[in-house]
């Protein structure tokens, strides 16, 4: 049985509609708390777990800049509560991370073996998390992934059609650079991985859509396809001042895990276009 943790988020979801039947327990955060070890040990001790995807985290990136513990606690904690079952275990153990671990200096897509050097709360409990994962896990892989978005929970994507459809303008930044990541893809690239997985091997895999964009692209293209009448104006990161800080850039290479798991990719507009086509 597949022990899915935080199965009620954007990932989470997205996996439903690829693990179905009874091989597959999905658990939200009421159901199963990563950071109480004592229920998961209970969970683990009463049920026949042989795999772990983990989508649970701390995500909110601003907020975390005032409430770190709390992020910390989540994402790191909770993911030395899993590695340590794991390897207790022997069970291979799916996490995910994200681009905020670097910080955004580089010009050409980040490697997996690139420096880490996060530049908000968010992102340094991230970087943690990784270093929990490597040193105590038994087997699995960190999947790092970037601006991720779906039908389900809030994000960028439903954010632009909400306010494009309220406002005549929207002023949007130009100056950082990624890849969005359709949540579905990644869950249909963690559901073809993990069979695949071999027994003490552990390492780390960008995964994105192709292709690249800033915001103000990709809400261009969200008001473009969803056929919405609002102008949207380029604005600089200076502009807009966030709580937390995130890199300039952060395109991902997709090399590694392609070649190592044979999976496919497509560029982020098509991608996106799907979505769009479930959320109204
Ligand atoms: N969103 C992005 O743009 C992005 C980008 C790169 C990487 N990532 C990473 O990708 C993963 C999935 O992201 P997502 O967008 O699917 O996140 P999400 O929609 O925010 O979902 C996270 C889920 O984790 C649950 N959770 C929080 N604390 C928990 C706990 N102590 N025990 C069990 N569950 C807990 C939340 O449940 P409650 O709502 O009940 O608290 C929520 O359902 C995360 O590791 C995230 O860091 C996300």
């Amino acid at each position: 049985m597949i022990l899915i943790t935080g199965s009620n988020g954007q990932l989470g979801s997205e996996l439903k509609k690829f693990y179905r039947g009874d091989k597959v327990f999905f658990t939200n955060s009421a159901q199963l708390d990563i950071t109480d070890l004592s229920q998961l040990n209970r969970w683990f001790s009463e049920k026949n777990i042989t795999k772990i995807i983990n989508c649970a985290g701390y995500t909110h990136v601003d907020k975390a800049e005032q409430e770190k513990e709390q992020c910390f606690k989540v994402n790191t904690h909770g993911v030395l509560n899993l590695s340590q079952i794991s390897k207790e275990k022997k069970i291979p153990l799916i996490h995910i991370s994200t681009d905020y671990v670097f910080d955004g200096t580089n010009h050409v897509p980040y490697k997996e073996h690139d420096v880490v050097n996060p530049q908000s709360i968010y992102g340094e409990s991230k970087a943690e998390s990784e270093k929990i994962f490597m040193e105590n896990a038994f087997s699995g892989v960190i999947i790092r992934t970037s601006w991720l978005y779906s039908e389900f929970g809030k994000n960028f994507v439903k954010t632009i059609i909400k306010y494009g459809r309220k406002r005549n303008e929207l002023s949007i930044l130009y100056d950082q650079i990624g890849t969005p990541t359709y949540a579905y893809d990644l869950a249909n690239i963690i559901y073809h991985i993990l069979p695949q997985i071999k027994n003490n091997e552990k390492d780390v895999y960008h995964f994105s859509n192709e292709g690249v964009a800033s915001w103000y692209d990709f809400a261009i293209e969200i008001i473009n396809i969803k056929n919405i009448k609002c102008k949207i104006n380029p604005i600089e990161t200076a502009k807009y001042p966030t709580p937390a800080k995130r890199p300039h850039y952060s395109v991902f290479s997709k090399e590694k895990i392609k070649k190592k798991f044979n999976v496919k990719n497509r560029y982020w507009k098509e991608a996106l276009k799907e979505c769009l086509s479930k959320i109204y």
